[in-house]
């Protein structure tokens, strides 16, 4: 049987921009869906038959068939958020006990993790990276210092020593930030969630998933967040605390580099983030306005209002280059429809005056240099393939396509699954 390659799917932005769809999507195509990094950070939306779901630490194939979805290695699960995901889930239909496995290896978001991450926030006032809450941060932490606790202690008799060790010292430094708590309203649904958990099958996703790989089944990664908040190349500090770009994916599930595929790109025809930190293309007048409205851009997990702005071609040059994108996916170009001209940021001037279009060390106090285009002022969700497409808009893709040197495989057009061209070239 020939061994197939791992294809990846990731955000190239500041998250959000449309993974859980386009994962659905493809689904059909592949046997396995796996994550690889982050955890209930993400919100992944899914849009079929007028049906919605956001899925937060589990992978976005569980709705198609008996595809196999993975939790890799590189994720952080809170076993009280893991347990009302899938079973809201299995209320709806769906038969994940047969369909999910969980690495031994992935990290546990304890009850006390969550409580460091919003005391560290509230610690940092003004300069918070205003994080989702969920914990991300300081479990990873714990990961790094080498006294995290893994989802494979679940099972290990000592399991309540472990946890206890790991508690104390977050009650110390808790502590040493005065911040106030009250454990006894999150460790029950928490305790229930582990026990919960342990009816799922364990697996060391590095033999797993090499095992389906050489029994010739294929492999599809669905990244969480986005290049942009990549702990080592997004905008430091204010990013996650995992590796979103593609490299995550090896350390994330246990798959040599050379075993990697496709890589697909998301990238919406705008930008958004949520949180703080810098965003040079953000907008502050009607048209951020006309886009977040539009676009309905409120956080699937927090339900924030997502900052709004042109899509920043510098950053997703630099996005494109440290993925390895083969494959570029447009989404939510629709929300720009009503749009009589469209911007695209080409370069930065910095500080100091001169030009770049090398994404730099810091992109606070950058001033975009823009290239416009007409809108195209159609209708797109109606359409179905791209014959239809206005010539404005594909003078608009050829435009991308050209200066990020990738071509665009598929364009979203509304937020439903069916809402989505598939291009043979
Ligand atoms: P993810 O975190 O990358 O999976 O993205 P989110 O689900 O957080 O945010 C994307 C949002 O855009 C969701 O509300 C989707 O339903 C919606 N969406 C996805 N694709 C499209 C599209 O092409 N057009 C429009 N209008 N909405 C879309
Ligand atoms: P998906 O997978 C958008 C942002 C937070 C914050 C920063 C750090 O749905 O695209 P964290 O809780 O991870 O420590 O927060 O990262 N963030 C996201 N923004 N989409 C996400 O996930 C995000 N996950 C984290 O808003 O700025
Ligand atoms: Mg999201």
């Amino acid at each position: 049987m020939e061994e197939r390659k791992i294809d990846v799917l990731l955000g190239l932005q500041w998250g959000d921009e449309g993974k859980g769809k386009v994962v659905d999507v493809l689904t059909p195509r592949y046997d396995v869906v796996a994550r690889f990094q982050g955890g209930p950070n993400a919100g992944h939306t899914l849009k079929f038959d007028g049906k919605k779901f956001v899925l937060k630490s589990i992978p976005s194939g569980v709705f198609q068939g008996d595809k196999v979805n993975v939790i890799g290695n590189g994720m952080v699960l809170d076993a009280a958020l893991f347990k009302a995901e899938a079973e809201a889930l299995e209320n709806a239909g769906i038969n994940l006990k047969d369909r999910l496995v969980l690495s031994k290896k992935a990290h546990l978001i304890l009850p006390t993790h969550r409580l460091l991450d919003s005391a560290i926030e509230a610690s940092k006032g003004k300069s918070k990276v205003g994080t989702t809450g969920r914990g991300i941060g300081p479990t990873y932490t714990d990961k790094v210092a080498r006294t995290g606790i893994r989802v494979g202690d679940l099972l290990d008799p000592n399991f309540e020593e472990k946890y206890a060790a790991a508690k104390a010292l977050h009650e110390r430094t808790l502590k040493s930030l005065d911040f106030e708590y009250d454990l006894s309203l999150t460790e029950p649904a928490w305790r229930e969630g582990i026990e919960y958990m342990k009816q799922f099958t364990f697996v060391d996703s590095e033999h797993y998933v090499n095992n389906l790989l050489k029994e010739g089944k294929s492999v599809l990664c669905e990244g969480a967040q986005g290049t942009m908040l990549d702990i080592d190349f997004g905008s430091y500090p204010f990013v996650t605390s995992s590796n979103t770009v593609c490299a995550g994916a090896c350390t994330g599930l246990g798959i040599a580099p050379n075993k990697i595929g496709r890589v697909f790109g998301i990238m919406k025809a705008y930008c958004t983030r949520v949180g703080s930190g810098p965003f040079p293309t953000e907008l502050f007048d009607a048209d951020g306005e006309a886009m977040s409205d539009r676009g309905a851009e409120f956080g699937a997990v927090t339900g924030r209002r997502r900052r709004c702005g042109w899509v920043d071609l510098v950053a997703l040059k630099y996005a494109v280059q440290l993925n390895g994108v083969t494959d570029l996916i447009l989404m939510k170009s629709d929300v720009l429809d009503t749009f009589k001209t469209i911007k695209a940021c080409v370069a930065y001037k910095l500080p100091d005056g001169t030009e770049t279009n090398e994404f730099p060390f810091d992109c606070e106090g950058v001033e975009p240099i823009y290239a416009e285009f007409p809108g195209w002022q159609t209708e797109l969700p109606e359409m179905k393939s791209e014959d239809e497409f206005p010539e404005e808009f594909n003078s608009y893709i050829s435009f991308l396509e050209e200066y990020l040197e990738t071509p665009v495989s598929i364009i979203s057009v509304g937020p439903d699954r069916s809402q989505t061209i598939v291009r043979n070239r």
